[in-house]
């Protein structure tokens, strides 16, 4: 990290307190912009799970960008972000009948993941029916996050797609689009080629103008258009849906030591409630020292763990920060900008962490940290 963001950061975790989330929004339109200069005249409708940052959200609508949504809370934020609606797309599993007909009616294309969420939405009206397919994909990735396999619980049955599209058809309507999303943090672009080959040549039976290949890509991004062009050399045809790849490399997640175990634990101020992926995933993040703290013992290899009363609740592993790590460090976890502020918890009775956005070099404050009187709020019984 250079001498000014690192600037940068510790000024945000003197002003703010830690554990703190920094995400540098230019940095996040720089990678939202890549996608929308690989793929000229695409959807590219940023994944709004990975991080609903509502200064990032406003900034992502303000350049035009796209959203993608999963239920009437993302879908919420995304219209008070700015997004109009054509640039909106709703998946969603589990999306109920009420939740269809308010995104269909406000113009969004939704994705229906199954034949019966297909007959609410015929129900409901006119509309932009997309139709997210099961592709049978099994990317390589963490199995929690392949939603492309088989069996898994995403989409339309590829077996089932001529039904949708009769049911479309006896309804006088054809399907706006065509998609699926085969997973999360999948590094190989293969799978987006083998992708981008079946739903083209099933848009080209069903005459769809629309391919959506969702998101999930975490590789470099010419490898993925290299994978996808020759199936789809047309790029005005597709949506695409990157979460992680806009923002994982452009956030940090600040945290101090706040005690150490000379067996071999940094205990930090931030854990699995802030940063869940490592024990959800098994994903690993990078650490950096920002500030130094009190001399440690000797030791090896540490790990950085968190406050929480699961012994699971660790941040990374086999770290050496040098002899000043100990308590009072300051340290910025890397790759963080995606699934991290999304993620957090009250577990442990823990306040969801403040959250700062970097823009144009200025550095301030989105979303300040929850309050006791936040968490308390909804409660219906004193004390
Ligand atoms: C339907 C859909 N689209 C897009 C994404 C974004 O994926 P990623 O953040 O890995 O790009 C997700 C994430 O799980 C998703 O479920």
């Amino acid at each position: 990290m250079d001498e000014s963001r690192r600037a940068t950061l510790i000024e945000a975790a003197g002003r703010w307190g830690t554990p703190l989330y920094v995400t540098d929004l230019d940095a996040a339109v720089a990678n939202a912009q890549a996608w929308r200069d690989a793929l000229p005249g695409a959807l590219v409708a940023y994944a709004v799970k990975a991080n609903p940052d509502p200064a990032l959200l406003r900034r992502l609508a303000d350049e035009g960008f796209g959203f993608e949504v999963v239920g009437p809370v993302e879908l919420s934020l995304a219209r008070r972000a700015g997004a109009t609606s054509d640039r909106i797309v709703v998946n969603g599993v589990g999306a109920g009948d009420a939740h269809l007909a308010d995104a269909l009616a406000g113009g969004a294309l939704v994705n229906a993941e199954s034949l019966s969420a297909l007959d609410a939405l015929l129900l409901a009206g006119k509309g932009r029916i997309g139709l997210r397919l099961n592709p049978s994909i099994a990317a390589a990735t963490h199995p929690h996050l392949a939603t492309g396999a088989a069996a898994s619980k995403f989409g339309i049955a590829l077996d089932e797609l001529p039904e949708a599209v009769h049911r479309l058809a006896r309804a006088g309507r054809a399907p706006a689009s065509l998609g699926a999303h085969i997973g999360s943090d999948i590094h190989d672009a293969g799978p987006f080629g083998g992708l981008a080959e079946l739903l083209a040549g099933l848009a080209a039976k069903s005459d769809v103008a629309q391919i959506d290949l969702g998101g999930g890509y975490a590789g470099p991004l010419d490898a993925w258009v290299d994978a996808v062009a020759p199936h789809i050399p047309e790029t005005e045809r597709l949506v695409v849906e990157p979460g992680r790849s806009i923002v994982a490399d452009a956030g940090w997640l600040l945290t101090r030591v706040v005690r150490v175990q000379a067996r071999g634990h940094l205990i930090a101020d931030a854990g699995m409630t802030e940063l869940v992926r490592p024990m959800l995933y098994g994903a690993t993040h990078p650490v950096e020292l920002l500030e130094p703290g009190a001399g440690l013992p000797r030791g090896e290899a540490w790990t950085l763990s968190g406050p929480i009363c699961e012994a699971g609740d660790i941040l990374a592993r086999n770290l050496d920060l040098g002899p000043t790590a100990g308590e009072g460090a300051l340290l910025a976890i890397g790759q963080a900008g995606a699934y991290g502020a999304a993620m957090a918890s009250n577990y442990n009775g823990r306040l969801r962490p403040a959250q700062a956005v970097i823009e144009g070099g200025e550095v301030r404050l989105s979303r300040r940290r929850e309050t006791l009187e936040d968490l308390t709020a909804r409660d219906l019984t004193e004390g």
